[in-house]
């Protein structure tokens, strides 16, 4: 933990500017978002600091001369703005404007680039681990498809040749079924809009797609579901958290153990949460498993991005997730997201 205080921040603009730097700057425990406004009372941004409990104010000297502001960063886009600026803050207020600004607004968009191109990459390095599940499970019905279409080669009843083409058809829709999971799986996650997810089906779905992963055939499920319980977001990227999960669940397991998946609605708060009875996670560990490439798997097996790109998918669905661990008896990653009405209110403005 810092030993100085907090740096705190005004952010002047709401816009897409504003509101990637509240998303990003809000992460950092070593500063303090103080407040953000904008002359437009339906800026994008202002929605984004209620949900994240930061105040919004209407009027720009409220927040840049109260409240010991230490930067001011001006992300308005408007030119007279770092004029006005240097006649309004008081001494000792430093002023982040014009081009400074723009650099930073160009960082942070690079930033987000990279993360969903990790996020991608990441995708992709894992579904080469999918290839001998997935090799396995078309496999199966090609090899039923050959045996039906040598028996129609010889068979003179039409009625036994009609039950058996049935039979193929049955087996090739199974594999354009996996062929369908699997194509979903790997698009890039923005090619589909956010939206209202059903949980349950998304961890059913997730499921399917780990057995391409990791064995499942010794491993106990439970399934401990409340109905209809809804989350707003990205189905693709909530698709791959969980898929994320229950792998590293499983492997933690050695293939033999119990994985339990639980949703709930707590006090309006929906929470999901992944279980295991694998190694678990020494306690020294604990603060390092949601850092960029942390692995304790060896060289080339893992990318240690699983929980990293997790944790960044969940923040940016306003949730969050923590870890429960004790070595030998298994494991619990619990994502809590905020009641809705917590998203759509915010603070009150000041
Ligand atoms: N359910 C779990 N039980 C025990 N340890 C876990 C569990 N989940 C994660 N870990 C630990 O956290 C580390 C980081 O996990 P993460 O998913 O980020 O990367 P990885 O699984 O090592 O690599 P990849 O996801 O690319 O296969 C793992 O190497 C493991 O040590
Ligand atoms: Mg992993």
């Amino acid at each position: 933990m810092p030993s100085h205080p907090p740096t705190k921040v005004a952010i002047l603009g709401a816009g897409r500017g504003g509101t990637a730097l509240l998303d990003l700057l809000h992460q950092i425990c070593t500063i303090e978002i103080v407040g953000i406004t904008d002359q437009n009372p339906n800026a994008p941004g202002l929605q984004r600091a209620r949900e994240l409990n930061i105040p919004v104010y209407e009027r720009m000297a409220d927040l840049i001369r109260n409240h010991g502001v230490n930067l001011v960063m001006d992300v308005t886009g408007d030119p007279a703005m770092e004029r006005v600026l240097h006649t309004q803050v008081l001494t000792g207020t430093d002023i982040l404007s014009g081009p400074a600004s723009r650099i930073l607004w160009e960082l942070v968009q690079h930033q987000s680039t990279l993360q969903t191109e990790l996020l991608h990459a990441e995708k992709l390095a894992g579904i080469g681990s999918f290839a001998a599940g997935i090799a396995h499970d078309i496999n199966n019905p090609l090899q039923l498809i050959l045996g039906l279409a040598e028996n129609i080669t010889e068979e003179r009843d039409f009625d036994t040749i009609h039950l058996q083409a049935q039979d193929i058809i049955e087996a090739v829709k199974r594999t354009t079924a996996i062929c369908r999971d699997l194509t979903s799986y790997s698009r890039r996650a923005s090619s589909l809009q956010d939206g209202e997810i059903a949980m349950n089906t998304k961890l059913d779905e997730a499921l399917k797609i780990a057995r391409y992963a990791v064995v499942l055939q010794d491993i106990e499920i439970r399934k401990s579901y409340q109905p209809d319980v809804t989350v707003k977001g990205n189905p693709d990227e909530l698709l791959h958290v969980f898929v994320n999960l229950i792998t590293n669940a499983v492997q933690a397991m050695e293939s033999r153990g119990t994985l339990t998946l639980e949703t709930a609605i707590v006090d309006g708060v929906t929470q999901v949460r992944v279980s295991d009875t694998g190694c678990g996670i020494p306690h020294e560990l604990l603060g390092q498993i949601f850092e960029p490439f942390f692995t304790t798997k060896p060289p080339g097996k893992g990318t240690g991005l699983g929980l990293y790109n997790i944790k960044n998918v969940i923040h940016h669905m306003h949730g969050t997730i923590g870890v429960a661990s004790e070595v030998g008896r298994g494991s619990t990653f619990t994502i809590t997201f905020p009641r809705a009405a917590d998203a759509s209110e915010g603070s009150p403005r000041p």
